[in-house]
């Protein structure tokens, strides 16, 4: 059981350092345009409140950049992450606004069942591996 809401980016850090950044410094988890007008923070819930999933959207030249997409280890593969996708997908539409992200290789097919697309080829990023350019199109799903 989880629920999932419009939050603040404050809320997620501690997640996204445990599954996005682990190793490396708390600051790694915050992103330069976390408080920029614009953005917008989701969260999964459990019962008590914990959060156990988390993504961001941030507007950038007219169009969305997902960013921080995670789910905490015990919860991966019950819904949680495409939950949570789903509501910036949701975001994005009643914006009017195109939705992209650098997905890591590994997560590929995670976003491909939510109906997004990848675009050109895979490229490195330093410290997180391979990624790829990807795009939701509401017209897939
Ligand atoms: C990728 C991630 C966010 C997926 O979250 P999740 O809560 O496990 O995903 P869900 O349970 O909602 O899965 C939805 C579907 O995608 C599939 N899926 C999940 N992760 C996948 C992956 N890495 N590759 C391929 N398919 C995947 C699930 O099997 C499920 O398929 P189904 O609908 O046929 O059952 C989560 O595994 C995670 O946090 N991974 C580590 C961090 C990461 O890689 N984040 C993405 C950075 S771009």
């Amino acid at each position: 059981m989880f629920t999932i809401k419009e939050t603040t980016a404050d809320s997620l850090i501690a997640l996204r350092w445990q599954v996005l950044r682990p190793g490396r410094p708390e600051s790694a988890a915050h992103f330069a345009e976390d408080a920029a007008e614009g953005s917008a923070h989701f969260a999964a819930l459990d019962i008590n409140g914990v959060v156990i999933g988390c993504a961001s959207v941030i507007k950038k030249n007219n169009a969305l950049q997902l960013r921080g997409m995670a789910t905490a280890p015990e919860w991966q593969g019950k819904g949680v992450g495409s939950a949570v996708l789903a509501a910036t997908q949701a975001y994005a539409l009643r914006q009017g606004l195109l939705l992209w992200c650098n997905a890591r290789v590994s997560a590929v097919g995670f976003y491909q069942k939510s109906g997004w697309h990848t675009e050109g080829e895979p490229f490195d990023v330093a410290e997180s591996g391979p990624h790829v350019v990807m795009r939701f199109s509401s017209e897939s799903c």
